[in-house]
């Protein structure tokens, strides 16, 4: 295995089909949508950045080359903004296009995120490595995916960022089991992807961040397909721990899953309201409801 302590490189998966968005999603990839002034997956790039993840894969389908678009540079755009003198609006457009290395790669089938990562072990090679969900957007006082690169330096272990909800809707998830080790880290003891409503082993489920060694795709290409006949990240999770110890780091912010209706709505409102710009304004205007 590799020495290598820092982690610099991380995968998005974003080559899911989005059911649960359509028609949203026909023609337009959920990662496209856009939160108040951007689309979901550049939040998802400004966090692996502000990790200090200096390389990318995204992981897309046939048909979401709009992805690649919207990171690569548009020459003629940018004539056009310098020409009519908007340069805050130029500054934006090039700053996206040079924010850190990203390529794409894809997954011809939808066989389940845990395949959808199976599509980066070349990009990954002997590296540890981040992976980000490219339909969730994490607001955290320090960006999450660097705290878990930290966790990492620390263990030379595996590590899944974990956030506790209701044990009501913990059936909607893949759930940890775990020992405390210190304030907000466990160490797992045991791991379920949408356990049964009447048998849900623990309130902390996976919030769509993880860091993995290399080592995570011998045990995905060795996974059959489990819920959903998808392959699962989970299963191939549990399969890793019969090897070696991977932690769960419970942390403090927000997980927002774009991914269905009510939460791409509650994620504009909330974050609409974080933003200077139109903050007040929104805030009246929810109040006169
Ligand atoms: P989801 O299960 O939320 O995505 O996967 P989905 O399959 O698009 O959603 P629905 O159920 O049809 O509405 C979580 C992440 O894994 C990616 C998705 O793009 C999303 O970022 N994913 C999922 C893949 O890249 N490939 C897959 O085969 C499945």
């Amino acid at each position: 295995m590799s020495m290598q302590h820092v982690i610099k490189k991380a995968v998005i998966p974003a080559a899911g089909i989005g059911t649960r968005m359509l028609p949203a999603t026909k023609a337009q990839p959920k990662e496209m949508l856009v939160i108040v002034d951007k689309p979901v997956i550049q939040y998802v790039v400004e966090e692996a950045v502000l990790s200090g993840i200096t390389d990318i894969l995204i992981i897309i389908s046939d048909g979401k080359e709009v992805l690649r678009e919207h990171f690569s540079k548009d020459q003629l755009l940018e004539d056009l903004l310098r020409r009519k003198g908007k340069m805050a609006e130029l500054e934006e457009i090039i700053k996206l296009t040079t924010l850190c290395n990203i390529q794409f790669e894809y997954q011809h089938e939808q066989k389940g995120l845990g395949d959808a990562i199976l599509c980066a072990e070349k990009f990954v090679g002997n590296d540890p490595f981040a992976v980000l969900l490219g339909d969730t957007i994490i607001e955290s006082p320090q960006p999450l995916t660097g705290l878990l690169a930290r966790d990492y330096e620390k263990t030379q272990s595996p590590v899944v960022a974990l956030q506790q909800v209701g044990l009501s809707i913990a059936h909607r998830y893949g759930v940890f089991v775990g020992d405390k080790i210190s304030d907000r880290f466990y160490k797992a003891t045991q791991l379920v992807e949408k356990p049964p409503k009447d048998n849900i082993p623990s309130n902390m489920v996976f919030s769509g961040r993880y860091v993995f060694t290399p080592d995570i795709f011998r045990h995905l290409r060795n996974t059959a397909p489990g819920v959903n006949d998808e392959i699962q990240l989970t299963d191939a999770m549990r399969s890793l721990m019969t090897e070696r110890d991977l932690y769960g780091h419970l942390f403090d912010g927000v997980r927002h899953d774009v991914g269905n209706k009510l939460d791409f709505i509650k994620t504009n409102v909330l974050l609409g309201l974080k933003n200077e710009e139109m903050k007040n304004q929104l805030k009246a205007w929810l109040g006169s409801l």
